[in-house]
């Protein structure tokens, strides 16, 4: 299967005046593209900060995967940004990069960018967070990573 691209956030950019142009991350690979519906809304219309959180879990588990080529487990997420709101029918892309190889674990740097407004495209990057994985074994306790 081909790699998902990041053509398409990196044409060029018409961002609203209070809003800086997003900088793709360098380094980074494109691991999820999803978008929110409305039952994913908070009382306030914009998507609810639990989904966001969920869907950068699902990301972020990707990469520490396949390095860990079996079961993984989130032991921790030791930074979580929201910088700007998600809204409905944006379409967010996660991209994440290993910062971290230990001897059971795998951590990597998530950003979400959300693209809106396809008439006159925007790229914001809304959320980032730091999550770290462990490689277990089927007792559920921590495995070295496989070499
Ligand atoms: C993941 C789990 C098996 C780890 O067991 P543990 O006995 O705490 O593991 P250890 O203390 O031996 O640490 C294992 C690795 O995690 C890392 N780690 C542990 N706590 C951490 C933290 N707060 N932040 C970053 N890394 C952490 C350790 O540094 C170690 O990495 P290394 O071997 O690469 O150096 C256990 O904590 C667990 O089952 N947690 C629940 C997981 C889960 O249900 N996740 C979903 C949450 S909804």
């Amino acid at each position: 299967m081909t790699e998902p691209t990041a053509i398409a956030l990196a044409q060029p950019l018409n961002p609203a005046p209070q809003m800086a142009p997003a900088a793709l991350p360098t380094g980074a690979q494109l691991v999820l593209r999803v978008m929110p519906m409305p039952a994913d809304a908070n009382a306030n219309g914009d998507v609810f900060g639990g989904w966001i959180m969920a869907q950068v879990d699902l990301a972020g588990a990707v990469l520490p995967a396949r390095i860990a080529k079996g079961r993984i487990a989130t032991v921790a997420v030791n930074q979580f940004i929201f910088k700007q709101p998600v809204s409905i029918g944006d379409l967010l892309s996660f991209y994440a990069n290993v910062t971290r190889v230990g001897r059971t674990s795998v951590t990597v740097h998530v950003e979400v960018y959300a693209e809106r407004n396809p008439a006159e495209l925007q790229v914001v990057k809304v959320t980032e967070a730091n999550l770290t994985y462990v490689a277990i074994d089927g007792q559920g306790q921590p495995r070295a990573l496989p070499t």
